[in-house]
């Protein structure tokens, strides 16, 4: 007994290098699958939205496209708001062939410019019947230094005050679309990133110490304050708001990004992809806040991993909550229209 312990004991000291190589191998994929792996809300969509309109911001790739394709394929009416029109175009056959859903449109909206965000809502008001859900999903990462047409840092500008500007002009079409036992809902898509900074009224554009970090934390804290400002301000009126983190998720919003365009990258990018979910995996979260009757009550609250989460403890505090409010109302200029 003794003496075979000792040589079991001894043969694993002397395993083959190849042995190990293929149990690495074998557990890094093996983790990665799990990783990989997530709990798909409602797989049967039970829940359908036949007869509902949802407007999904940034839907021309990534998270945006994939939240599309699955709210297509339950019925509803989408409307795919992109910048670009030829991607968009690409994106709303590939939907109706992969749905055999007709009722996929495109639109055109800039969230770097309030002109172009003025323009796209009075399009909506004037070419659809309702609007039941709006998602607040485009986004950027990673930009240097830079503002857009309005002098907002571009972060803030197009992640945060061009959701904020056109949210409030659509607010009129959700309310008439809501009823009291089917709220319209508002989905604002943030990060985990908005645990990194705070709001820095003293400059919102980072002008004296910029850092896209900060910038884009700081774009992703303001939706979490957003978020919950509509709840206390248009609960009364049946509109539901949601912040949602998606699954950390294999898609462009790295394209800015300086490593992202540098050799190591392509080296280290079988890696990068196992670590990440595919869009597609990352969306049960936005996909339940939009469509599960059993949620549509539970406004104002910070979602993650399917189910109300806890935001960074400087995600509550009420005076930065209204402060943020009207100081957008300002930038945003939307008291003027
Ligand atoms: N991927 C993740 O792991 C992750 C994690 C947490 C949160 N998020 C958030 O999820 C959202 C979607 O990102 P994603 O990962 O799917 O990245 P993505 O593939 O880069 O998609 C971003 C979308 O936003 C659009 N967009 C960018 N600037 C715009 C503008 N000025 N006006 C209108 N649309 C604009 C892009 O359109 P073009 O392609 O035409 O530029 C694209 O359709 C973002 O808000 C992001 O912050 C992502």
């Amino acid at each position: 007994m003794v003496t075979w312990r000792r040589k079991r004991g001894s043969r694993f000291g002397k395993m083959p290098w190849w042995f190990v190589g293929i149990s690495a191998v074998g557990t890094i994929y093996g983790s990665s699958v799990l990783i990989k792996q997530e709990n798909n809300f409602d797989k049967n969509q039970e829940h359908r939205i036949v007869g509902k309109t949802v407007l999904i911001t940034g839907a021309s790739s990534g998270i945006g496209l994939e939240t599309s394709k699955e709210l297509a394929s339950r019925g509803g009416r989408v409307l795919l708001a992109c910048k670009d029109r030829k991607k968009c175009e690409i994106v709303r056959k590939m939907i109706i062939d992969q749905t055999n859903n007709p009722s996929v449109v495109c639109y055109d909206v800039d969230l770097s410019s309030c002109k172009s965000i003025h323009k796209f809502a009075d399009d909506i008001k004037t070419n659809e019947k309702r609007l039941d859900i709006l998602i607040n999903n485009a986004g950027v990462m990673g930009v240097p230094e830079s503002t857009t047409e309005d002098g907002f840092e571009t972060h803030l500008g197009v992640n945060y005050l061009g959701p904020f500007l056109l949210t409030n002009l659509l607010m009129d079409k959700l309310k008439a679309s809501a009823l009291p036992e089917s709220p319209s809902r508002i989905i604002n898509i943030t990060s985990h990133s908005h645990t990194k900074f705070s709001i820095y009224f003293r400059d919102l554009n980072l002008t004296g110490n910029y850092s896209y970090n900060d910038a884009y934390a700081q774009s992703k804290l303001a939706l979490i304050f957003f978020t919950q400002e509509l709840a206390d301000r248009f609960s009364k009126d049946n509109i539901s708001s949601y912040a949602v983190t998606p699954k950390t998720a294999d898609t462009q919003i790295g394209r800015y990004l300086a490593v992202n365009q540098s050799l190591s990258f392509y080296i280290l990018r079988p890696l990068i992809w196992l670590m990440l979910s595919p869009p597609e995996k990352a969306i049960s979260t936005i996909i339940k806040c939009a469509v599960d009757p059993s949620v549509s009550y539970k406004t104002g609250e910070y979602w993650y991993s399917g189910k109300i989460a806890e935001a960074s403890p400087t995600a509550h505090n009420p005076n930065t909550q209204s402060r943020l409010w009207i100081t957008s109302e300002v930038w945003t200029k939307l008291k003027q229209h």
